[in-house]
């Protein structure tokens, strides 16, 4: 073992080793991260850039390899120890217990006390200043049951920050949020940077790593396979380095939809979340959702998906009305939606993926009332080939990356074929590669004559993939824009709208 102490100030690992069992998840990985610098940490979904992160704040702890801190070593135990020592670790996943307050969250563990008691006065008030200071708009005496996902990320941010850390690691901070967000994250992490504070900062979205990033570190299959100090770095060549082959990211146009409606809505509405919204799907459809976050596309969407309950309005499936007041009854009426949420709703974290992709279609499968588990292996086999899933399919689906558990979703829906398919943020936290992989997948469902609805946050994103695109702003359709007429401006333009 080198023990010879690094001389300059920064978090400097040497050699990190991260085994699973048979599993080598990180393989003798050097890194150094500089006070008042932010290095970029990208790679692959299943590259090991969350295992990393999660052994430097103490989430679990190195096989082999060391850690200096300033110039001392460093092996924290547990989450609360990084802090101690200075480290922070805003995660993947929001972590916020629902029901408490806001300010709740963000203290949870040290809250103020005076003369015995929580000090809420004193709580309020700091938990609104460094709100404020993040741009988060929210009371801090509310639940943060039922609050949006940007809004949480934010509470997430602020709770790290709370405790004035000198690193500071964010990992896919801006998964989760729309652009005004993510602009308001990145500018806290130039803040950051400025105040001296050292960032890691991962991302799959290339240009916001281009934007933060002095230095930008690349893993493949747990191995540091690249390091960049330019900024900005060619996207070509991180995305090279991820995907360890040439590889070039472009849109390709969707083939021309279909003329038979297979969708018909018409002056749907439910209180407090949209009102009047109509539109047609067309077979062989991609229809983009886009808008601001908050807008009212998700609530949509759920409500045509049988979700939520519409208060007006109608729905036409192939020309026939439908009824109905639950996933199931949409479900047989032909539509299948994927949530946006993956951890909440739409995957069982502690159940094998191959379980998480059968559980919906049991009953089909089922032979003498039971599914077997042979049928089970082989479902699960036919899907991990179609939607390129990396990872073990018999192990807990809450081990694998994020992005994988992203694409198990995907495939857990499509087993069977539904008219209409819905999805709400489908690359959410997907890498290049397998983002492709999905456009390829909605692209080749929609060839084949099925409706496809997505909502995505991502402009690009909708932009690329839709024959039309719906923008909506404070729950009111703004404008249907074919692909032709859809620029980034009109889209904003219609998007900001009121
Ligand atoms: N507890 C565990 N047991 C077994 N394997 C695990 C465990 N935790 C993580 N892994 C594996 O480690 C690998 C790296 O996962 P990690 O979450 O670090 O990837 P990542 O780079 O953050 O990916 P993403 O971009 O999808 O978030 C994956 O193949 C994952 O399945
Ligand atoms: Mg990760």
């Amino acid at each position: 073992m080198d023990a010879t102490a690094p001389a300059e100030a920064g978090l400097v690992c040497r050699r990190l080793v991260k085994n699973y069992g048979p599993i080598k998840v990180l393989k003798s990985v050097d890194f150094a991260l500089r006070p008042g610098t932010v290095v970029g940490l990208i790679g692959e979904n299943g590259a090991g850039k969350s295992t990393f992160n999660s052994i430097v704040a103490g989430v679990v702890s190195p096989t082999e390899g060391e850690i200096w801190l300033d110039g001392k070593p460093y092996s924290p135990r547990s989450p609360s120890d990084a802090l101690a020592e200075g480290v922070a670790l805003i995660h993947q996943e929001i972590r916020l217990l629902p029901g408490l307050s806001v300010a709740e969250n963000l203290f949870l563990g040290r809250l103020p006390l005076r003369g015995g008691r929580v000090d809420r006065a004193r709580m309020e008030e700091e938990a609104r200043a460094v709100l404020a200071s993040l741009g988060v708009a929210v009371d801090p005496r509310r639940t943060v049951r039922g609050l949006t996902m940007g809004v949480q990320q934010g509470i997430e941010i602020a709770k790290a920050l709370l405790r004035k850390p000198r690193y500071v690691i964010f990992d896919e901070p801006t998964a989760a949020v729309g652009e005004a967000e993510a602009e308001q994250i990145l500018a806290q992490v130039m803040r950051l940077r400025a105040e001296g504070t050292g960032v890691i900062y991962v991302s799959h979205r290339l240009d916001e790593v281009q934007s933060v990033a002095d230095s930008v570190v690349c893993l493949r299959d747990g191995a540091k396979v690249a390091e960049w100090n330019v900024k900005p770095v060619p996207k070509d060549e991180m995305i090279n380095a991820m995907v360890g082959r040439e590889f070039t990211f472009e849109h390709h146009a969707p083939k021309p939809r279909g003329q038979k409606v297979v969708l018909r809505v018409n002056g749907a509405s439910r209180q407090g979340a949209f009102r009047d919204v109509s539109f047609d799907l067309q077979e062989g459809e991609i229809l983009g959702f886009a808008g601001l976050v908050g807008a009212g596309r998700s609530e949509v969407v759920r409500a045509v998906s049988g979700a939520d309950r519409l208060d007006a309005g109608t729905i036409e499936v192939a020309g026939q009305p439908v009824r109905y007041t639950s996933p199931g009854g949409a479900m047989k009426a032909g539509i299948f939606m994927v949530p946006e949420d993956r951890k909440g709703l739409g995957l069982n974290l502690d159940r094998s993926a191959a379980a998480n992709i059968t559980l919906p279609w049991e009953r089909k499968l089922a032979r003498f009332g039971q599914i077997t588990p042979a049928a089970v292996k082989r479902v699960g086999e036919e899907q991990r080939r179609r939607f390129d899933i990396r990872g073990r399919l018999d192990l807990p689906v809450g081990h694998m990356s994020g992005g994988n558990q992203q694409k198990v979703l995907l495939a857990k829906w499509l087993v069977e074929n539904p008219k209409v398919f819905i999805v709400d943020e489908p690359t959410r936290g997907v890498d290049v590669g397998a983002k492709m992989a999905i456009y390829e997948i909605l692209r080749k469902l929609a060839s084949e004559g099925m409706g496809v609805i997505v909502v995505s946050s991502e402009l690009e994103e909708v932009l690329g993939l839709s024959h039309r695109i719906l923008v909506m702003s404070e729950g009111r359709q703004r404008g249907i824009l074919t692909r032709e007429e859809a620029s980034p401006e009109k889209v904003m333009s219609l998007a900001v709208s009121n």
